[in-house]
């Protein structure tokens, strides 16, 4: 099994940069190849502490967008005024009171949220993570909206990507270099946003 380095050419890369995390380029990596962030968007960072990839997408917003984070643990680094953090749980974040932060609904949706790991049960516990995601994007994400969301993999994946699948015009994995080899992670990549599926109604199958 290989060793898992913890101070890879990635972790020295973001200290020399300024980056808060060496998961800045992830973010970075999956921007430059999926291209999901533009000037002036409204950017919504689940699991955002340490931070780095509030810097990195507030970067990539620019002053005229806004970029609002939560998570369970406080980011404590100083941000500029367009990059708002609050802690707070995904499960039980308002979506209403997310979106008022952002001045609108979010033109991206980020989730790096990842649960303890321990082992055993990571993959269900970091599935259900994404599940929340999803259960939250009605009342987060705009029509044609983005999201990149980590996940985990493991037996639950195939499932995720349909659930995504349905829900946005365009589906995919991607592993950024900067995932650690040793790592499951991968991310859910979605491109336009079209919304909850319709349900067949009374007696059919729900699409959902
Ligand atoms: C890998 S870290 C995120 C790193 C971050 N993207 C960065 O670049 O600095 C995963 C984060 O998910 C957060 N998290 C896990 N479960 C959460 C939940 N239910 N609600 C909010 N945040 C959660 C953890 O507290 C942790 O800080």
């Amino acid at each position: 099994m290989p060793r898992r380095v913890l101070h890879d050419r990635f972790f020295k890369q973001a200290k020399a940069e300024g980056y808060l995390a060496r998961s800045a380029y992830k973010l970075i990596e999956i921007d430059d190849r999926k291209r999901l962030l533009r000037k002036g968007d409204r950017v919504l960072d689940l699991g955002c502490a340490p931070g780095s990839w509030l810097q990195v997408a507030g970067e990539r917003v620019g002053p005229s967008g806004a970029v609002i984070g939560i998570d369970l643990q406080a980011v404590t680094h100083p941000m500029p005024a367009h990059i708002r953090h609050a802690v707070m749980d995904a499960f039980t974040a308002d979506p209403g009171v997310l979106t008022g932060e952002a001045g609108g609904m979010f033109d991206v949706v980020l989730s790096d949220m990842a649960p303890n790991t321990t082992g055993a049960g990571d993959h269900f516990r970091s599935y259900h993570l994404c599940r929340r995601v999803i259960e939250l994007l009605p009342g987060l994400l705009r029509i044609g909206g983005n999201l990149a969301m980590k996940v985990f993999e493991g037996e639950k994946y195939p499932e995720l990507l349909r659930h995504v699948g349905r829900r946005f015009r365009e589906v995919k994995g991607f592993k950024p270099r900067a995932c650690r080899d040793v790592s499951s992670e991968i991310y859910v990549i979605g491109h336009g946003y079209t919304g909850e599926p319709v349900s067949a109604g009374p007696g059919g199958q729900t699409t959902s």
